[in-house]
């Protein structure tokens, strides 16, 4: 049994985790900053750094606690090291670095966005080759994955982000940041009497774009203003959902087609999101020879668990770090 300490604090989520074989959670101390940032309708780089400085040892000693585990118990100690903001990541950085350093241990180095797709091994473990679609706040990926820990990006946003779309439109409605969860509630209440473009729709490629279709709910409500006519918001929430998910669904259709794969998983905190969830659940009974493993959705969204899960991977290779090893903000696949 190989038990990882993990620390992830790359946006406003300071979190430390301990993870048995990449698979067993024993803890997943998670303290968020949304409350701090929601005024500014998105996240201060400053303010989260400093509320991840006072709340680090906090985190690591209920992860410990809660799991019941001495430092001594542990093997490694795995790392976000990006993709995220600078002053955020070198907490986590900092914090996992010193607490290796006291206690011997290897450091393992890990990608947030790799993290996020380990979380599926917490649902059922990935069998391979595999796809993946990585829907977060930052990030849009569409990625094959031959083996473990091995990603080829298929297609990406070309501009917004998918949970970036709903936190612009959550911006426009005056709902508190982030939006997602939000605008999910609202679409069931409403009716898709609104038509949004779905971007690209016909492009022979694996791309995602979003921004066409932020514009389009903007042009709709300053219009709707204009001529002083009521919009019913969540009827506007269904009809933008909608557009999203479809953007989603066509893109990962062509994917499994061209890519027959044992397993598709659908992780990132967008995977929360419940009509994407059914939606795909429904695309995959097409494709009765892979298996569909969504993030568990108390997973879905930044924390420690998902990068022990992925250190993990870089365990069994052996893919340690030095006590030099430096943030790396703009990391991609
Ligand atoms: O993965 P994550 O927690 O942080 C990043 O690494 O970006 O993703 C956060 C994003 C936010 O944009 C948030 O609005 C979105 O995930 N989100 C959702 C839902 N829950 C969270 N989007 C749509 N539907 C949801 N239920
Ligand atoms: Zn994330």
């Amino acid at each position: 049994m190989t038990k990882i300490i993990s620390f992830e604090s790359s946006a406003d989520e300071t979190s430390v985790a301990i993870v048995e074989d990449g698979r067993i959670i024993l803890s997943n101390a998670v303290a968020t900053q949304i409350n701090s940032h929601q005024r500014f309708g998105g996240i201060v780089p400053e303010v989260a750094s400093r509320h991840h400085i006072e709340w680090i040892t906090r985190v690591l000693d209920d992860a410990l606690e809660i799991a019941n585990v001495k430092p001594t118990d542990l093997d490694a100690v795995a790392v976000t090291y990006g993709p995220g903001l600078v002053g955020s990541l070198l907490v986590g950085l900092m914090g996992a670095k010193t607490f290796a350093l006291a206690h011997n241990l290897p450091i393992i180095p890990v990608n947030h966005l790799a993290g996020h797709i380990a979380a599926a091994n917490f649902n059922a473990p990935i069998i391979y080759p595999a796809l993946a679609l990585m829907v977060s706040g930052g990030h849009t990926e569409l990625v094959l994955m031959r083996e473990e820990n091995n990603f080829s990006v298929l297609g990406e946003t070309r501009d917004d982000a998918a949970g970036e779309s709903f936190d612009k439109v959550g911006r426009l409605l005056k709902l508190p940041y982030p939006a997602g969860k939000t605008i999910d509630e609202m679409a069931h209440l409403g009716q898709a009497t609104i038509k949004f473009p779905t971007a690209m729709a016909h492009e022979d490629n694996y791309d995602f774009s979003f921004s066409g279709l932020k514009s389009a709910v903007i042009n709709y409500v300053h219009h709707a203003e204009q001529k002083g006519e009521l919009i019913n918001h969540n009827d506007l929430a269904t009809s933008f959902q909608n557009a999203v998910v479809d953007a989603l669904l066509g893109r990962t259709r062509r994917a499994l087609q061209n890519y027959p794969v044992k397993s598709f998983v659908l992780a990132g905190g967008v995977a929360a999101n419940s009509q994407l969830r059914q939606t795909l659940a429904e695309l995959l009974e097409q494709f009765p020879n892979t298996q569909f493993i969504p993030v568990p959705r108390q997973y879905t969204g930044d924390n420690a668990a998902m990068i022990g899960a992925a250190g993990y991977w870089n365990y069994k290779n052996k893919k340690f770090a030095e006590l030099n090893l430096n943030t790396d903000p703009g990391l991609d696949f």
